[in-house]
């Protein structure tokens, strides 16, 4: 595990400064994925290759404006921020300490009590009714708190009661792609822009919006803590062979993994499987990729899911090459996955366990029992979100 220097931590984060910040994807890609780099001087953190940062966003001024109407408040009344107990102005709780996306349960229920229009009572009644959690997960992913609060204008909180409903303003992780015997003080982070409609408005993710557009550039303003790893990181025997498979954003940690390869000269063979959507527009640090290729330093499988009108994806290729890689497994390989864990994570295990099956002569249940002690053994690792 990674040796954080304090005194900087989750409690007490250390302010870093953007000092570069580009777009990853070509002009006329409809994905907005970027590099960030972020300077460390001075603050005495190190990290190690495989871990995260904890970044502590700050709420765009423009969904504030839209809370505060709905509020019908100026954002200079004086409220309590319950969850430390400290006296702030309205504005600067709702900037960075609460969340103003999430509409919890709570909101919804004190809504339904005091609403006096029967038909919205009812329909808030039935969105928080036991067994209609479907129906209550869909009014959440699409509404935030402001418009929440205006489909409900009639019922009157005073702005300490909406507070008290809200969440705390969380930290957003994000895998470090860098490695410092290779950047020095600096944190390189390889970051999707979150960006979608809902209700019929633009939306956007909180930390992403404030990492890739809001947050200033050359100002020490951006809150964060090192994360460490759990064994997920560069072998320390630099013989090692290691397969990565890292599709979008999960490509971030496998740049740190090669940079400390390449700076520690690790003679081990390093083989990387990378999907996004199209190669001319979405292959993200193509330029290192193919030069660590040319010069033998790696191996690299590619999967554009959208170059075809079919589906590739990075499963696919390892299906594709799965004699080669069950070699590389029976000889001691590790495996490491990084990225989406809703799909891609689940559809990745199941193409190892079917290349076990089938290039290792085994039953189901024996293949199972291989990957299982792959992982036991920490040379099968993942870090997906
Ligand atoms: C260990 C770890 C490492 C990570 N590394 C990275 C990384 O390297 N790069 C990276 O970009 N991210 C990474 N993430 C994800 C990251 O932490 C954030 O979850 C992500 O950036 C979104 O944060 P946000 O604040 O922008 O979005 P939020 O404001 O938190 O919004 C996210 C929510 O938006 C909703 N949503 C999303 N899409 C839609 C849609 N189409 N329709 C309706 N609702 C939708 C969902 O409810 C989702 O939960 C990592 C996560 C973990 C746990
Ligand atoms: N909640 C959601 O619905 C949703 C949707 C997308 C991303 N996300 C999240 O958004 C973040 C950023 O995503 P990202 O930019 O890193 O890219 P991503 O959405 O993970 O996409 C990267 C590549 O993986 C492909 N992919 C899709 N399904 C896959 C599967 N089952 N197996 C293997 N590959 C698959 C994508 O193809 P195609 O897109 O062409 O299918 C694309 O080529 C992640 O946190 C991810 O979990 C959430």
């Amino acid at each position: 595990m990674s040796d954080i220097s304090l005194p900087y931590s989750k409690a007490n984060p250390f302010l870093a400064t953007i000092k570069e910040r580009y777009s990853l994807c070509r002009t006329g890609s409809k994905k907005n994925t970027q590099h960030i780099v972020l300077d460390l001087k001075g603050s005495g953190i190190s990290y190690q290759v495989g871990d995260s940062i904890g970044v502590f966003p700050v709420n765009d001024p423009a969904l504030i404006s839209r809370t505060l109407q709905a509020m019908k408040a100026t954002g200079a009344e004086k409220v309590t921020n319950r969850h430390t107990g400290e006296q702030v102005l309205l504005y600067d709780l709702l900037e960075k300490k609460v969340d103003v996306t999430d509409v919890t349960r709570k909101l919804l229920s004190e809504l339904a009590q005091r609403q006096s229009n029967p038909q919205k009572k009812e329909k808030l009644e039935s969105l928080i009714a036991e067994g209609n959690r479907d129906a209550l997960k869909d009014f959440q992913a699409h509404h935030e708190v402001w418009d929440t609060l205006l489909e409900h204008h009639e019922v009157i909180f005073t702005p300490q009661e909406i507070c008290n409903l809200l969440l705390p303003l969380l930290p957003r992780f994000y895998s470090i792609a860098s490695s410092m015997n290779a950047v020095g003080e600096e944190v390189h982070l390889t970051v999707a822009l979150l960006a979608y409609e809902a209700n019929g408005h633009a939306r956007r993710g909180v930390c992403t919006h404030y990492l890739c557009a809001l947050a200033p550039m050359d100002q020490p303003v951006v809150p964060i803590y090192i994360q460490p790893h759990h064994g997920f990181t560069v072998p320390t025997d630099p013989s090692a062979s290691l397969i990565m498979i890292g599709p979008g954003t999960g490509i971030a940690p496998f740049r740190a993994f090669m940079q400390e390869r390449i700076q520690r000269q690790d003679p081990g063979r390093n083989w990387l499987f990378f999907g996004e959507w199209t190669g001319s527009h979405e292959f993200f640090y193509e330029e290192y990729w193919r030069a660590l290729e040319q010069s033998g330093k790696l191996r690299l499988d590619l999967a554009f899911s959208r170059d075809q009108d079919y589906k590739i994806y990075v499963q696919h290729r390892m299906l594709e090459h799965g004699e080669e890689l069950f070699q590389w497994l029976e000889s001691g390989s590790y495996i490491f996955v990084c990225g989406d864990a809703h799909r891609m994570a689940k559809d990745v295990e199941a193409a190892l366990h079917k290349i076990v099956q089938e290039h290792g002569k085994m039953d189901e249940a024996s293949a199972k029992e291989y990957v299982k002690r792959l992982r036991a053994d920490k040379r099968y690792v993942r870090d997906v979100y």
